[in-house]
């Protein structure tokens, strides 16, 4: 690897990706491993670098919220490995993944070779990842798309190559949850007119109770606007489906504890209310 010292986010919502990367290291040591990413541990390691001394208790209460997490999330990780696999079976070339964080599927999956990947997330989250990655080699086309969810990001994916009549898998793995609900839907508007028949979008449906233990504590170090209090963070929201229905999109909805049933691990719910709207482009 490159000798670079990156700067890893240490606060906002693009900290939250270091979180995710690992729980996915962690989940790649096991030897019965959902999947495996190994891209995943040369983040941590950058990311514990570059945290220092002085970010050694960040660090700590970081790593603690991984394991909080772990059980839920790794299965997530797979779950979406299987539906974009499914999506580009079924016609999908464009993968669009939103608030991509330190996802590196463009890097570790199978696909067809004309698959085309493109991720947005934040430029701070990109000026961490991006220098890690150097000397990595995707699978596939892989172009970033430095960009503010909440602000215009259309044109800029178009310029990057983006394709309007080809079919895409739009991916949301836990980032639309960090926007009120106004941008999240303003976000499922354009994705929408991007979106050639047979494209296919999953959402997520679930209960999160912004008062637990470990959700305040995530509040507390992601800091700033994103977290703070009575803001409707909660995404597409409970009528997301309805909403998908009436914009055009062929809905359904898989039950999070059927999908994760064949996983093995303990990361059932017990609530039939759970669980993905996956939704295909008409
Ligand atoms: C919990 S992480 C998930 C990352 C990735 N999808 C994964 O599963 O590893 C949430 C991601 O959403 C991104 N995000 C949150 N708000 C955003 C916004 N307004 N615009 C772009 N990205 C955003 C964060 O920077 C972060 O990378």
């Amino acid at each position: 690897m490159t000798e670079t010292r990156p700067e890893a986010p240490t606060a906002g919502v693009a900290l939250t990706a270091i979180g995710v990367a690992v729980i996915r290291a962690r989940e790649s040591r096991r030897p019965d491993r959902l999947y495996d990413d190994p891209l995943a541990q040369r983040f941590v390691d950058a990311a514990r670098r570059s945290y220092g001394e002085e970010g050694a208790q960040r660090w700590a209460r970081l790593e603690a919220l991984a394991d909080t997490f772990f059980e839920g999330r790794t299965v997530g990780v797979r779950l979406v490995d299987d539906r974009m696999v499914a999506a580009v079976e079924a016609g999908c070339r464009q993968i669009v993944i939103l608030g991509a964080g330190l996802d590196t599927r463009a890097f570790r999956l199978t696909l067809p070779a004309d698959v085309r990947f493109f991720e947005i997330d934040l430029p701070e989250l990109f000026a961490f990842k991006e220098p890690v990655l150097a000397d990595a080699v995707p699978k596939y086309d892989r172009t970033v798309i430095a960009a503010d969810l909440r602000e215009e990001w259309s044109e800029m994916l178009r310029a990057k190559g983006f394709r309007a009549d080809v079919p895409t898998y739009w991916v949301d793995e836990g980032s639309l949850g960090y926007l009120g609900r106004a941008d999240a839907l303003r976000v499922a508007e354009t994705l929408t007119e991007l979106s050639a028949p047979g494209s296919q979008f999953g959402a997520g449906r679930f209960h999160v109770d912004r008062n637990l233990p470990h959700y305040t504590e995530l509040g507390r170090l992601v800091g700033g606007e994103h977290h703070g209090e009575g803001r409707d963070l909660s995404g597409l929201g409970p009528d997301a489906q309805n909403w998908l229905t009436a914009h055009g999109w062929r809905t359904s909805f898989r039950r999070w504890d059927d999908m994760v049933a064949p996983l093995n691990r303990p990361a059932a719910i017990r609530d039939a209310e759970v669980g993905l709207i996956l939704a295909i482009r008409e």
